[in-house]
């Protein structure tokens, strides 16, 4: 049977909706399987709309009744919504409808997780709610009355009244209906206070399910400081009496920024030293953070369209870094971004997904919540702050805020803010918000007579749909060294205009070292000609940080890639410079791990891919643990120091200084692991106080195949703790060995906790299955097979958790023809299933198309 071609909605499209929404009054009759649904809406049509056809939103709704100003109507409903017949005065809409939130596994609209009703409404999710003009645009004020049994029903705003069975909710900030929610349970709540600066008494609150009351005191700190931090920072305040959290188990996302009630998947903000590690801490505070920031950015300020997505994501993204970076190390906060942009959004951006941060055209919206629109739409702030300095950067955001409040907002508006603050002209600038791919700059040198030249020429691959590339502008900081190792030039931002360009520096005793793109100051790939002791130079000299990581970085990458192609041994020099910062009490733990932590796999195959060469996974494996081998060996002799050294004792406590002990503590332990057989790592295993112990213990014991019995005890331990249990089932899977990493998987997906409609178990077996590079490309094909299998499976139930996993699959034009075969013949597979989701559909055809 032909599916039906699927919509594809443009950016170039635009219109407004015909119809002013004056204000939304909403009742909620709960039940499991049929809830009722009871909206009643003042509309005002706009005597200029262009387009005044009154069109609702809806979908998977049971239209009980419709009423315009008291009278019956009868519109005209199809699957997707409802047209209808209107005065052309202001009227109310009255419609019933029912919902099954029982039935409801997409986790869209309402739906029932763990007995515990609530809602998630992004992007558009609400018109499964009831019918509405489901848009960011349209903006009301919402009274919500919720009548069930629940001991708790909660709504966005303030409460305005509770009884035996009913809950009142208002909320006077005109808003879209993606910021709508609603929560309804069995909760107890964690309570908290803050005082703004304008001394207005906030009354805070994170609820959860009776039992995990002990893990909510971290996130209610993170909360206070990012509150405390945005009126530091951006002077900006919040603007209700109530905030409330609530973590639910069942979302496919991780956190949604619902005005004054924001939900939470449990993973994101539930916390305790016990159960989560150090990363979950750092990922808690982020979250917290940056759900929290967008009461201003997204919610005061919203989208036009779902196409202005970054407007309110890659903003929202670059304040959390900045709040992260000023709550822990800045360049140990910088390096990780740049290890998840190259892991998550380089190979976007140069494969059959690739899209600019505003996309011009979709099928399915979920489908561009991607590492483009967030990460390198945080990145083009990062470059626009570069470019105009702090002071301008400020100046524009608060001209933003005052320009801007209670508006649906473009990109445009967004750079004419910064045009009007600072006069400068953006039109070329704006080239990083329409055009994708990732510009490869290329570097030469020239120095003669005092004076050092250095030359920059740009180019972007074609990427879908955009074969030529204009040159964009490119904030490059570079610095200059002596060869004795002194700083002789600051760094400086060399704006990067033309497709080539110069720029020299005069009055240089010697030929210096450059040392480029510092800070990462744009999202670019370097292309330069540089000799392993240059680098060895720059790791230990550079004077900015970022920079020392990224020659170290390099360094193993070139060496892992010569083991790959020539069989090299390991590059000795790079041991002994490794060897040498692992040994130096003066660095940074923090930073000492990550120099110690060697690129990905995924990392070497997406080089040698950009090098020309074809990957192939299993050397690139064999070449990582050669590598990890001998550098154990060279460090034998100090091993067990730098293991009681870098050891933390005493209570535990999740800040920036212990988590980077911790992490160079664990590094270490997995080298020492790979040469005493697992006794230390059995040792604490059994005495760690913490879930980071524990868990860098079981780490390094089922790598080394020797954690049999500590994993069954964790498992014994743990069973009753779903987001333990996700970290069980992830890891066995991670740690697995290439040639039985699909096994594993595909054992765990028939163990009795394993459950598809929970999505953080989902991915927590699916997203470890893609994640292990040479166990999911291994050559049987067989992670291929058991992927598509499950996304097959996991459709029907939740296209959005499932359409998001089909990324796994968009690097495979990399890989060698046989690998190539058999996923092409998975991707078909998919694309061929019986009834397959739009979002789903969307993905592996795009894929498909490469
Ligand atoms: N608005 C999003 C949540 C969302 C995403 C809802 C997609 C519906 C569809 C939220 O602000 C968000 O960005 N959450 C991120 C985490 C954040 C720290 C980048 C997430 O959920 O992964
Ligand atoms: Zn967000």
């Amino acid at each position: 049977m032909a599916k039906d071609t699927p919509q594809t909605f443009y950016l170039k499209d635009y219109t407004p909706f015909g119809f002013d929404v004056e204000s939304v009054h909403l009742t909620f009759r709960l039940t499991p399987e049929t809830t009722r649904v009871i909206s009643k809406i003042r509309f005002a049509p706009k005597p200029d709309a262009a387009d005044k056809t009154f069109f609702l939103h809806g979908e998977e709704l049971q239209l009980i009744s419709a009423k315009i100003d008291g009278q019956d109507a009868t519109p005209d409903v199809t699957d997707k919504g409802l047209t209808c017949a209107v005065p052309s005065t202001p009227f109310t809409w009255e419609a019933e409808v029912e919902i099954n939130p029982a039935g409801n596994t997409a986790l869209e609209g309402l739906y029932m997780s763990n007995r515990m009703y609530c809602t998630q409404c992004e992007a558009e999710g609400f018109r499964k709610i009831t019918y509405y003009p489901d848009r960011p645009d349209v903006m009301s004020t919402f009274t919500v009355r919720i009548e069930g049994d629940e001991p708790v029903m909660l709504s966005n705003g303030n409460p305005m009244g509770a009884g035996e069975g009913w809950a009142e909710w208002h909320d006077p900030w005109p808003k879209p209906a993606y910021l709508f929610a609603l929560v309804a349970g069995d909760l107890v709540n964690h309570p908290g206070s803050f005082t703004t600066r304008s001394g207005k008494e906030v009354e805070l609150n994170i609820w959860v399910r009776p039992g995990d009351e002990n893990k909510c005191a971290f996130g209610m700190e993170a909360l206070k400081k990012s509150m405390k931090w945005d009126e530091d920072v951006y002077g900006l305040e919040y603007d209700l009496e109530l905030f409330n959290i609530v973590a639910v188990d069942d979302f496919n996302m991780g956190a949604m920024e619902n005005k004054g009630l924001n939900i939470f998947n449990s993973s994101c903000v539930l916390a305790s030293p016990e159960t989560s590690t150090d990363a979950n801490f750092e990922r808690i505070e982020a979250i917290i953070a940056h759900e929290y920031f967008h009461n201003w950015t997204g919610n005061r300020i919203t989208c036009r369209d779902w196409f202005q997505l970054c407007l309110k994501e890659g903003l929202t993204v670059f304040r959390d870094a900045q709040f992260t970076s000023d709550m822990r190390s800045e360049p140990v906060k910088r390096i990780d971004d740049v290890i998840t942009l190259r892991a998550r959004q380089f190979p976007e951006d140069n494969g059959p997904l690739a899209h600019p941060p505003r996309p011009e055209q979709f099928q399915e919206i979920n489908n561009f919540y991607t590492a483009t629109v967030y990460e390198k739409g945080a990145e083009v702030i990062g470059m626009l702050k570069r470019l105009v300095g702090d002071e301008n950067y400020y100046k524009a955001l608060k001209l933003y805020f005052e320009r801007h409040d209670g508006q649906a907002c473009t990109i445009e508006d967004w750079l004419k803010v910064f045009e009007d603050a600072t006069g400068r002209d953006l039109q070329q600038f704006k080239l990083w918000y329409s055009q994708a791919g990732t510009p490869r700059v290329k570097v030469s040198e020239d120095y003669a007579d005092g004076t050092y030249t250095l030359t920059f020429e740009q180019s972007t691959p074609p990427t879908p749909g955009q074969p030529d590339k204009a040159p964009r502008v490119i904030p490059m900081a570079v610095g200059l060294l002596s060869p004795n190792g002194d700083e002789v030039r600051g760094t400086q931002v060399l704006e990067l205009t033309g497709a080539k360009q110069s720029f020299t520096f005069d009055g240089l005793a010697s030929k210096p070292v450059p040392s480029i793109l510092r800070e990462f100051s744009a999202p670019v790939i370097l292309e330069r000609g540089t000799t392993n002791a240059e680098r060895a130079f720059l790791l230990a000299h550079d004077t900015d940080p970022f920079n020392r990581w990224e020659a170290g970085n390099a360094l193993a990458k070139e060496t892992r890639v010569a083991m790959v192609l020539d069989g090299a041994a390991p590059d000795t020099a790079y041991l002994d410079a490794l060897e040498k910062l692992v040994r130096d009490d003066e660095q940074d733990p923090a930073f000492r791990a990550l120099v110690l932590s060697p690129p990905s796999q995924a990392d070497i195959a997406q080089t040698l891919h950009e090098r020309g060469y074809t990957p192939d996974p299993q050397k690139i494996y064999d070449a990582a643990e050669t590598f990890t081998q001998t550098l154990a060996q060279q460090l034998e002799t100090s091993l067990p120091r730098l293991y009681a050294a870098t050891t933390v004792e005493g209570p535990y406590s999740p800040d920036a200084e212990g988590a980077g002990k911790r992490a160079l503590n664990g590094r270490i332990l997995s080298l020492l692991t790979r040469l005493d057989g697992g006794e230390q790592a059995a040792r604490q295993y059994e005495a760690a106080g913490n879930m980071t112990q524990q868990y860098a213990a079981l780490a390094a014991l089922l790598k080394a195949e020797k954690g049999d019995a500590q994993s069954q005890a964790f498992f014994d331990q743990w069973q009753d703790d779903r987001l333990v249990m996700d970290k069980w089932f992830a890891l066995q899977i991670a740690c697995a060995a290439p040639e039985k990493t699909a096994a594993a998987a595909a054992g765990l997906t028939k163990h009795a906790l394993f459950d598809m409609k929970n999505p953080n178990r989902f991915r927590a077996v699916m997203g470890a299955l893609a994640g292990n590079h040479a166990g999911f490309h291994h050559a049987s094909g067989e992670g291929y097979q058991l992927l598509a299998d499950s996304l097959i499976a996991l459709d029907k139930l939740n296209p959005q958790t499932t359409a998001r996993m089909c990324a796994a699959f968009q690097t495979w034009k990399r890989y060698g023809s046989d690998r190539q075969a058999l996923i092409r013949a998975q991707l078909t597979r998919i694309a061929g299933a019986e009834g397959l989701s739009r979002d789903t559909n969307e993905m592996v055809t795009r894929i498909l198309d490469a």
